[in-house]
């Protein structure tokens, strides 16, 4: 087993985290807090000298960062998430071949409707009431807006503006994201939706109209309709897809890199924090689905039956969570959670052609005593695998609250290298 030591890497403290997308056109179409940049996927790709052309893999892509990032930079890319509502988003900011003309049209007519009714409702969500979450007219208006989308007939400009409307759900509510959960809480002068939704469209629209600017300045012809859909230029081809990661349905040996980032033990249920927005996408049965299926990350996931990984670091790590008290033990989900990274390291090795490179992007959490060090374990178990572990870049640090505990400790983020 290799020595890994813990390198520095402040110069990724941003590239790590969402905060580059909030500034970068069509990046931040959609806020998906816990998305990394595509600042760090470019860096890699160059760091890494990966060869242009390659397919690039992410196995949790969220809102398609990684996705976008590489095709922009002349990579083929497939990204896999287990929610509707990522795979929708990440698509939509993939699509190309616009005809922007009917786009204007079908903004204008959107912004022109007078008010009215609807009959399409929202589904129950359970663990908050959608009467809480939004007043009376927010709630009407955001299905009047849906039921009108999904009336436009074609399909780019139609998830185009509906992607507008998912993008206004938080600020058209009554609702904060606070940590890994939902809040209602009050807010004053909240803006209609019918405002809200213009304003945002307009924005999106002239993202697209300057797209030629791309920060990497090869793309000029974009969304000239020149491109069919998907299509980037040269051939290029970039999709998400609705999947598992543990199970990834991708043939042995064909990815030439992996860029990713799992969710971390115990900071968010998306399917709780993005729950509003699921709920105009997504039926009720959909949403109880991608919560079933999501990586046990965080307490209340099913629990493994028999658990079947090693890395010493995990017996460590169990050895001394079995010597605390009682009352302090963590949450059984802990073993499940280490159970599906590690299922997930055995599908990107499969898929990962020999000499391929992954780069996990992942934070440490905590219990009231202890440390859990994610990424030293992720590290290890990969070369339980096969994989050559190359480096454990300590980027950023991150604030955890683990519940029970009185105060909140600083843990690392880290990028962990491993090579196939
Ligand atoms: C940290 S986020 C990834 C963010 C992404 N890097 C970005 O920039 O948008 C983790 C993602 O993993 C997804 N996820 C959870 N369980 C999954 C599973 N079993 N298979 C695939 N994706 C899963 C979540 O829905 C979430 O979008």
């Amino acid at each position: 087993m290799t020595d890994l030591s813990i390198v520095e890497t402040p110069e990724y403290k941003n590239l790590v985290t969402f905060e580059l997308c909030k500034k970068t056109p069509i990046y931040n179409w959609f806020y998906y807090k816990e998305g990394f940049s595509p600042d760090l996927v470019w860096e890699l790709l160059d760091r890494f000298e990966v060869a242009k052309g390659a397919t690039v893999l992410d196995p949790f892509c969220g809102t398609g960062t990684s996705l976008l990032a590489s095709a922009q930079k002349g990579y083929n890319a497939i990204g896999f998430d287990i929610t509707p509502l990522a795979v929708f988003v990440s698509n939509t900011k993939l699509h190309r071949g616009y005809d922007l003309k009917l786009l204007k049209e079908e903004i204008d007519k959107l912004s022109g409707y007078k008010f009215g009714d609807t009959k399409l409702k929202w589904p129950d969500l359970g663990f908050i009431e959608i009467r809480k979450a939004f007043s009376r007219y927010a709630r009407n208006d955001l299905l009047f807006f849906k039921e009108k989308i999904i009336e436009v007939e074609d399909e780019g400009v139609r998830n185009f503006l509906f992607l507008g409307l998912l993008s206004i759900v938080m600020e058209s509510s009554n609702v904060k994201r606070d940590g890994g959960v939902l809040r209602v809480v009050k807010k004053r002068h909240l803006p209609p939706v019918r405002k809200l939704l213009r304003n945002r469209l307009r924005r999106m629209y002239k993202d697209l109209v300057k797209a030629g600017e791309f920060p990497d300045g090869d793309n000029t012809g974009e969304f000239t309709g020149e491109n069919n859909a998907k299509g980037f230029p040269g051939g290029i081809r970039a999709e998400a897809r609705l999947g598992d990661s543990r199970n990834l349905p991708l043939d042995k040996n064909s990815v030439e890199f992996c860029i990713t980032s799992p969710p971390y033990l115990n900071w968010v249920d998306y399917t709780k924090i993005y729950a509003l927005e699921m709920a105009l996408l997504m039926d009720g049965e959909e949403i109880r689905r991608a919560r079933s299926d999501s990586l046990r990350s965080y307490i209340g996931a099913k629990e493994p039956k028999d658990f079947r990984v090693e890395s010493e670091h995990l017996n460590e790590l169990f050895e001394k969570l079995e010597g605390l008290p009682e009352s302090s033990k963590p949450p059984a989900i802990m073993r499940g959670y280490f159970e599906d990274l590690f299922m997930n390291l055995e599908s990107i090795y499969n898929s990962l052609k020999p000499g391929g490179k992954a780069a996990i992007v992942i934070g440490n959490s905590c219990l009231p005593n202890l440390d859990i060090n994610s990424d030293l374990i992720l590290a290890q178990m990969a070369e339980g695998i096969g994989f050559e572990a190359e480096g454990v870049w300590s980027s950023n640090t991150r604030i955890c609250k683990f519940p029970g505990m009185k105060e909140s400790r600083p843990v690392r983020e880290s990028i962990v290298i491993i090579k196939k």
